[in-house]
């Protein structure tokens, strides 16, 4: 593993300044946002089992946890964050399914994050939004097993997340892609930024420090390792993958899996 952070640089999430410019001025600027989120979706389409519960790790103001909530009417959802700035968000943006929705205030970088949600487990689909790549490498595997421990058979884990390249020059690739999506996404709101005011403002972020990306072959690699099934990587443009897997029904189960 690598070289990592002893102090929690992923802190500075739960300051209220990061989430209200992550919330105004970067989530609408992620490259393919859209295309990434319909794939989700198509995904979960495919497992092919009833979405009652679902949890949304590190959701921010919940764009993940509520557009499943539109696609599955039936469900619930646990919508957890360590920022109450992201959770206040996320409560207003789904005021008209509130009785659906439940709000925790939990740390996932320690293990009793678990005990939190316990009382809605087990849950069918478990999805996270750019989050546990503030984690370093073990505590990564390790809150994949959590995951897969509150995961009903056959539930589904998805994780849309910034994830490392194998290359400088991949690596140059990406800043280059997401500068210039923000900069399309500050046009679009007729902010008069230059790209290089962009390029800089993204280049000295301040949570530039709290990012330990690993490759989405590692991670789908401790999937496998930690017993789920299914594993793969669904959608990927260079450091941005969606990838994931499954906890495996009994070998009697009635939901099978299309052949
Ligand atoms: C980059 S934002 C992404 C938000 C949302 N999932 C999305 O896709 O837009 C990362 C989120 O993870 C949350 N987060 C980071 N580390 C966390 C931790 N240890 N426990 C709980 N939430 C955490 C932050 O507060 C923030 O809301």
């Amino acid at each position: 593993m690598n070289e990592q952070r002893k102090t929690r640089s992923d802190k500075v999430w739960q300051q209220r300044e990061l989430a209200t410019r992550f919330l105004e001025g970067i989530r609408g600027g992620v490259p393919l946002a859209a295309e990434q989120i319909d794939v989700l979706h198509r995904v979960v389409d495919g497992c092919g089992i009833p979405i009652v519960k679902i949890l949304d790790l590190g959701c921010g103001d919940g764009i993940l946890g509520l557009s499943l909530l539109e696609r599955h009417p039936r469900a619930q959802a646990v919508f957890v964050d360590f920022s109450e700035t992201m959770l206040a968000a996320a409560k207003q943006r789904s005021q008209s399914d509130s009785l659906r929705c439940h709000f925790l205030n939990a740390d996932y970088g320690e293990r009793c994050w678990v005990e939190s949600v316990s009382d809605h487990r087990p849950f069918d689909l478990v999805v996270s939004g750019f989050s546990i790549h503030h984690q370093p490498d073990e505590r990564k595997a390790a809150l994949y097993g959590e995951i897969f421990e509150l995961l009903a058979p056959g539930g589904v884990f998805l994780n849309l997340e910034h994830v490392s390249s194998q290359s400088k020059w991949g690596e140059a690739a990406f800043d280059n892609l997401m500068i210039d999506s923000l900069w399309d996404y500050h046009r679009q709101r007729q902010s008069k930024h230059s790209r290089e005011q962009v390029a800089d403002e993204y280049v000295n972020r301040t949570d530039w420090s709290a990012n330990i990306l690993a490759s989405v072959e590692e991670q789908c690699r401790w999937l496998c390792e930690i017993g789920f099934t299914d594993v793969d990587c669904y959608f990927k443009i260079l450091e941005l993958a969606l990838f994931g897997g499954r906890k495996a029904l009994p070998a009697n189960s009635v939901h099978q899996k299309r052949e």
